[in-house]
């Protein structure tokens, strides 16, 4: 359950970020409550934007605001992608995930020239913890499970892309290291851990105030 103030942060720092968007952007929006803020924002101004979704919900959403989205196999650049985040440390790495969207919002946050990440004040921590969500290959999933201790397959559907969702309960306290062995393990689509030199920016909404984070 979110608590009122966090709600509220949510969306102080969501306002923040439509200010960024500008007529002619191509624009990737992220999944979870912080960026279900922000589509209605968008929809409100109604900027001529092109618009990429990382998930079925935010592009429903989208549509509904009546923002021009479309389907990210065509676009080779985003301008600008905004989206939330589970977890930020002060070096600016991320865990993302909790609404399994990760690796949409992965590819999405890569091709972007800035990527703006949009967090209330519980989400800022001084250190990472678990768990990091994972998106494993259906093809071997109980070898890729063998082959990642303390990682649970999620009680959650398959991913749009077929995917199967886990979380890695182990230790998180050096996390360039966890990525780079996350990355190695095949089967391991992608996951949560994303790293200071994908983000552009973090704002924090603190009340209604909003800690602006520059990191790349
Ligand atoms: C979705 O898979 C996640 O990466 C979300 O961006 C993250 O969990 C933040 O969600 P909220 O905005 O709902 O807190």
């Amino acid at each position: 359950m979110t608590v009122p103030g966090i709600a509220a942060e949510k969306r102080v720092a969501a306002l923040a970020a439509a200010d960024l968007v500008e007529d002619g952007m191509r624009v990737g929006l992220g999944t979870g409550t912080t960026v279900a803020e922000l589509v209605p924002a968008l929809g409100r101004r109604r900027p001529a934007i092109t618009c990429v979704a990382t998930s079925p919900a935010t592009a429903e959403l989208a549509v509904a605001q009546g923002l021009d989205v479309r389907p990210f196999s065509d676009i080779d650049r985003l301008d600008l992608a905004i989206d939330g985040a589970d977890q930020v440390d002060p070096a600016g790495w991320l865990v993302k995930g909790g609404g399994g969207a990760h690796t949409r919002e992965r590819i999405v946050a890569a091709a972007a020239d800035r990527f703006v990440v949009i967090v209330s004040s519980d989400k800022p921590v001084d250190r990472l913890h678990a768990p990091v969500p994972l998106e494993l290959l259906a093809f071997g999933l109980a070898a890729t499970l063998h082959a990642l201790p303390g990682t649970t397959r999620r009680d959650a559907p398959p991913t749009p892309d077929g995917g199967i969702l886990a979380d890695f309960h182990g230790d998180v306290a050096d996390p360039a290291r966890l990525a780079e062995w996350l990355d190695s393990v095949p089967g391991v689509v992608s996951h949560g851990l994303f790293p200071p030199s994908m983000v552009s920016t973090v704002l924090v909404a603190r009340g209604s105030e909003v800690e602006v984070r520059q990191i790349a």
